[in-house]
C-alpha cells in the first residue's frame, strides 16, 4: 500500500516504510492473552505485531495525526509504503519498487522495524546482517521400514541428515561449510572499539532468555558475535517416529530448515550454492537430498554521516531526552537493500523503537507504551528536522 501527503513544494520528501504483516503467533498456548486481542498491562503493550512491525510502524501515523492535530501542516512530503509480505521475505515488492520507482524518489527513508541498543537507550542501526534460509530433505526407501528386518543393510535418512548437519559446524561452533567465511566483511578496529564501548548486561539477558551460559565465535565479542559476524542455526528438524513411546522403523525421510545469518560482502546466492554443494556431496548415494530456497536477503551497511543520518540524531534526542548511540543489528529485513539497489538510495534511517526484550517472532510479544510515545515524538521531529 502507498500513500501519500499533500504536495508542500519545495519541501523535501520522507518515505516511510513498515511492514502490517506478522510471524505466525504459535505456540497459541504460551500466550496469556490472545495474540490478536491487544490487551494492556505493566506499562506495555501486549500483541503479534505490537514491536513487529505494526505498533513501532504505527508511530509514523500517530506523527502525522499529532501534527495536524495541533493545527499545523506537515513541514515536508511523506510517502508512506507499508508491506504485507516482508516475514516471507518480500517476494513482490522487488517488482513493485522498480515499477514505481519514480513516484518512490525521496530525500531518505525511514524505518522503524528494530529495536533501541537497550531499555532507554535509543540507536540509530547502520548494518543488518543478510539471510540465507534453506531446507534440506532426505529421501532413503520409499516407505518406513522395520529397523530390526533392515536394520544394517540400508542408509537412514535421519542418520544421513544430522551426519550433514554435524558436518556444517566445527566444535567450537564455527561453521564448517567451506568457502562460508572467504567474502565475509570483518569489522574494522574503530567499529570494534566502539562495539567494545557499548556495555550490555549479560546477566539480566541470561536471566531473560532462561540459558545459563551464552556462547559464540571465539575472538569475538557477544556484540560482534550478535551483529557483525555470520551464523549458520538449525531452525527445525524432522524425521521418523517421534510420538510417545517407541516404534522400531527406519524413517523413509528427514529433514531440516537451516538459516545462515550473513555480514556484508557475503552473497546470499553464492552462500546457497556453497551449501547446495556441501549436501548433495555428503549426501551417500542410496537416498537424495533435496534443497530448496526459502528465503534470501543481502546484508547492508548505510552511510553513517549523511545530513538525514544527522536529522534523525536530532530527532532521537528530542524523542527520547538522549543522544542515539550507533549499532548494527542482527536481523535481516530484504527491503534496505531493494531500496539501495532499484531507488539508488542510500540515505536509508533505520529507526528501531522497540526494546530488544519486547519478544519478536515470540509468544507474549509487546511494545512498550513509554517506547511507543518516544518513537512517536522522535517521529514527528523528524518530520521537522529534515524539513530544516
Ligand atoms: N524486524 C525484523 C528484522 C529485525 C530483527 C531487525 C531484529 C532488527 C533487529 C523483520 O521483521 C524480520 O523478522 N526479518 C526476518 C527476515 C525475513 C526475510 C523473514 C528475519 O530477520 O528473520
Ligand atoms: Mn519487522
Ligand atoms: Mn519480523
Amino acid at each position: 500500500m502507498l500513500a501519500r501527503s499533500p504536495d508542500v513544494p519545495g519541501a523535501p520528501v520522507l518515505l516511510v516504510y513498515g511492514h502490517y504483516d506478522v510471524q505466525p503467533p504459535d505456540p497459541l498456548d504460551e500466550w496469556r492473552t490472545p495474540p490478536f486481542s491487544p490487551d494492556v498491562r505493566d506499562g506495555y503493550i501486549y500483541a503479534r505485531g505490537a514491536t513487529d512491525d505494526k505498533g513501532q510502524f504505527f508511530t509514523y501515523i500517530k506523527a502525522i495525526e499529532a501534527v495536524l492535530g495541533a493545527g499545523q501542516k506537515l513541514p515536508l512530503n511523506l510517502i508512506i509504503l507499508a508491506e504485507g509480505e516482508e516475514e516471507i521475505g518480500s517476494p513482490s515488492l522487488e517488482k513493485f519498487l522498480m515499477h514505481h520507482r519514480d513516484e518512490l524518489r525521496a530525500n531518505a527513508v525511514a524505518i522503524s522495524d528494530g529495536s533501541q541498543f537497550a531499555h532507554g537507550i535509543p540507536a540509530i542501526t547502520y548494518g543488518l546482517r543478510g539471510l540465507s534460509y534453506l531446507q534440506v530433505d532426505i529421501r532413503g526407501p520409499s516407505f518406513d521400514l522395520h529397523s530390526g528386518s533392515f536394520g544394517g543393510i540400508i542408509y537412514n535418512p535421519a542418520q544421513v541428515l544430522v551426519d550433514i548437519l554435524q558436518k556444517l559446524k566445527n566444535p567450537d561452533g564455527t561453521v564448517a561449510l567451506p568457502g562460508f567465511y572467504d567474502d565475509a566483511l570483518a569489522p574494522e578496529n574503530w567499529e570494534r572499539e566502539e562495539m567494545a564501548s557499548l556495555s550490555v548486561d549479560i546477566e539480566s539477558l541470561k536471566d531473560y532468555l532462561g540459558v545459563s551460559e551464552l556462547t559464540g565465535e571465539p575472538g569475538y565479542s557477544f556484540t560482534e558475535r550478535r551483529t557483525a559476524r555470520p551464523t549458520l542455526d538449525i531452525n527445525g528438524l524432522w524425521g521418523g517416529f517421534a510420538g510417545e513411546g517407541a516404534k522400531t522403523i527406519i524413517p523413509a525421510k528427514a529433514g531440516a530448515k537451516v538459516s545462515m545469518r550473513l555480514v556484508p560482502n557475503q552473497v546470499p546466492e553464492k552462500i546457497d550454492r556453497l551449501f547446495q554443494q556441501f549436501v548433495t556431496s555428503n549426501c551417500p548415494h542410496g537416498v537424495s537430498a533435496k534443497i530448496t530456497n526459502l528465503h534470501g536477503a543481502d546484508p547492508v551497511l548505510v552511510p553513517r554521516t549523511t545530513p538525514a543520518m544527522l536529522a534523525a540524531e536530532k530527532a532521537i534526542e528530542t524523542g527520547f531526552g538522549k543522544k542515539p548511540v550507533f549499532i548494527r543489528e542482527g536481523g535481516s529485513i530484504p527491503v534496505v537493500n531493494l531500496i539501495k539497489k532499484h531507488l539508488g538510495q542510500e540515505n536509508i534511517l533505520l529507526l528501531g523503537w522497540g526494546s530488544p526484550d519486547d519478544g519478536a517472532h515470540s509468544p507474549n510479544e509487546r511494545f512498550h507504551i513509554k517506547d511507543f510515545y518516544r518513537g512517536i515524538r522522535s517521529a514527528a521531529a523528524l518530520f521537522h528536522e529534515m524539513a530544516q
